[in-house]
């Protein structure tokens, strides 16, 4: 069974991020792909320290011993990634910033494990601008990101916060999700 990773990058209850995540879990639950979520406000992932053990021969990813061990591992069996998260200063915020940088441990260019990874992205912000929000600058870290790895990166999937009064079914956003997904799963 096909696997999708699930990385939520928002602190927040009424998260507009995760609901958008939640959205892709419930389709990809219906059409039988098998879901994990990993919540980075309860993971301990520390920034990259820039050694290069990662880049010798030891066989190790990297050498921190944090919660991005058991992620390495989680990335290397899915079938992809959906990264979500809100935009902080107008960019990916850090929780997710610092998830992105322990990539180096883990892709290579001996390894190359992203390497044709299929990756969905989810990004929230609160103004009603995507340029002034900041999240044209997230979309080009990570579509630069994406490009350097040699993943697929699908459709991005971002929009201005809603209130959870105004988070509705028919929402536009809400089958851009579906569209992340399908192609996400190969469809
Ligand atoms: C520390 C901080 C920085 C923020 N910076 C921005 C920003 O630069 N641009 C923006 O449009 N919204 C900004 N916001 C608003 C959030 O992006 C917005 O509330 C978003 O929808 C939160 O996503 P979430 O509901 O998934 O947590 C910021 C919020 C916080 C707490």
């Amino acid at each position: 069974m096909k696997k999708i990773i699930v990385v939520l990058g928002s602190p927040r209850a009424e998260s507009y991020s995760t609901y958008l995540a939640n959205i892709a879990v419930d389709y990809l639950k219906e059409v039988d792909v098998e879901v994990e979520i990993f919540d980075l406000y309860k993971m301990e992932i520390e920034a990259c320290i820039a050694c290069d053990e990662c880049r010798k021969n030891s066989g190790n990813f990297c050498v921190q011993d944090d919660d991005m061990k058991k992620m390495y591992k989680k990335i290397s069996e899915s079938a992809g990634l959906i990264l979500a998260c809100p935009i902080y200063w107008f960019t990916i915020n850090a929780k997710m910033k610092l998830f992105i940088d322990r990539f180096y441990g883990f892709h290579t260019e001996k390894t190359e494990l992203l390497k044709d990874k299929r990756i969905g992205v989810i990004l929230s912000y609160g103004d009603v601008d995507p340029y002034k929000s900041g999240a044209i600058n997230a979309i080009r870290t990570l579509e630069d990101s994406f490009e350097y790895t040699k993943s697929y990166l699908c459709k991005i999937v971002y929009g201005t916060e809603l209130k959870t009064t105004e988070r509705k079914p028919d929402n536009k956003i809400n089958k851009d999700i579906i569209v992340m997904v399908k192609e996400l799963c190969g469809n």
